[in-house]
C-alpha cells in the first residue's frame, strides 16, 4: 500500500529552490519568493545537472559518488528530479564522514565546501554521505548551455 507521503510530500524550502519531498525521490523548482531567488534557483539547478551531466565536458574521472542521483533535469533549469536522501541527523558523524569524502575522492578544487552545511548533505539508502545541494560549486559557463542528456556512463 503507497504511504501517505507518496500522496502529500514534505516541503522544504532552500535559499533558492523549494522541494517536494516524496518517498524516493525529490523534486526541485525555483523558489517564487522573488525574482532574484527564482534566477538564483534557476541557476543553481541548471548547475547540479551541468554537474551530474555525462556531456558536461567534465573530465572522465570524474566520480559522482558523492553526489545525490539526478533521475531526471529539463534544459531549462525549471524541473530537477533526484534520488531522496535522508538529513544528517549525527553532527560529529557527519564531520567524520566528510573527511573520509574529502581524503577518499579529493574534491578539494572549485568551491565545492563553500556552502558545507548539514542542510545540503544526506545519506543514501546505501548510508553513503552526499552532497544534496551542489548548485553553488562553480562551474563554467557550459552550465547554461543545456547537456544533451544526464545519464552518467
Ligand atoms: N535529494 C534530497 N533528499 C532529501 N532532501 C533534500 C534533497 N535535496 C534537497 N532536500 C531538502 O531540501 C532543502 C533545500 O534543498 P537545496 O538543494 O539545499 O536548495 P537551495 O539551493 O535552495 O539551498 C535541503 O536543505 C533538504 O532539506
Ligand atoms: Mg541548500
Amino acid at each position: 500500500m503507497q504511504s501517505l507521503q507518496n500522496l502529500f510530500p514534505e516541503i522544504k524550502k532552500g535559499s533558492r529552490r523549494t522541494v517536494f519531498i516524496f518517498d524516493n525521490i525529490v523534486i526541485k523548482v525555483p523558489r517564487l519568493k522573488n525574482w532574484v531567488a527564482f534566477i538564483a534557483g534557476i541557476r543553481e539547478t541548471l548547475e547540479e545537472r551541468y554537474w551530474w551531466c555525462t556531456e558536461s565536458g567534465v573530465s572522465d574521472t570524474w566520480d559522482t559518488v558523492f553526489l545525490a542521483r539526478i533521475l531526471w533535469a529539463d534544459r531549462f533549469g525549471i524541473i530537477l528530479v533526484a534520488e531522496r536522501c535522508d538529513p544528517v541527523i549525527d553532527s560529529t558523524k557527519f564531520e567524520y564522514d566528510l573527511a573520509n569524502l574529502i581524503v577518499e575522492h579529493g574534491v578539494q578544487s572549485y568551491n565545492f565546501y563553500a556552502d558545507r552545511k548539514e542542510a545540503n548533505f544526506g545519506y543514501t539508502k546505501d548510508g553513503r554521505l552526499v552532497f544534496i545541494d551542489y548548485g553553488y560549486f562553480g562551474g563554467t559557463m557550459d552550465c547554461y548551455l543545456g547537456c544533451k542528456n544526464i545519464k552518467r556512463k
